[in-house]
């Protein structure tokens, strides 16, 4: 049975999807499936946002093919691991668990380049392009812990 990787953020247009889009590259997609998801549900069924797709792009990733969803409790039943980008999504998403093994699959995405200094990925929906650079080059490292370790 594959391992399935769920990455999830606030609106799953921003920082999800590259983080899904950077874990996909670098795994077996036919051992491993990744996907994300946001705790709001304003963007369900959009693309990711236009300057995710271009720092992708210009990284030589395609995530166009991204559609927004919300994370549901139904998610802890389906998925192995759930990296959430920042504590504010760990909340809401912790508030969705009903047992303890739910809750261990959780953990925050940065946990793998900063263990246990409890950093977020910030979240770059009111800023400029140069923080979407930023959190593609703090993403890139993580996924790569990632797909060397699951
Ligand atoms: P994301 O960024 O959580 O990285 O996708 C956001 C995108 C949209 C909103 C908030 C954060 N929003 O409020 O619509």
């Amino acid at each position: 049975m594959k391992t399935k990787v769920l990455m999830v953020c606030l609106g799953n247009i921003c920082r999800s999807p590259l983080a899904e889009g950077l874990l996909k590259s670098k795994v077996d997609t036919s051992q491993i499936y990744v996907t994300s998801a946001g705790t709001g549900s304003w963007h369900v069924g959009e693309q990711p946002d236009p300057r995710s797709i271009a720092v992708a792009k210009k990284n030589g990733l395609d995530i166009t093919d991204q559609r927004g969803r919300q994370f549901k409790a139904g998610d802890f039943n389906e998925f192995d691991h759930i990296f959430v980008m920042d504590n504010s999504n760990k909340a809401n998403v912790l508030k969705l668990a009903k047992t303890d093994a739910d809750t261990e699959k959780v953990q925050l995405i940065l946990d793998e380049i900063f263990p246990g200094e409890n950093v977020d990925v910030p979240d770059p929906y009111y800023g400029g392009d140069s923080g979407f650079d930023n959190v593609y080059d703090m993403l890139n490292e993580a996924c790569e812990k990632i797909a060397n370790r699951i």
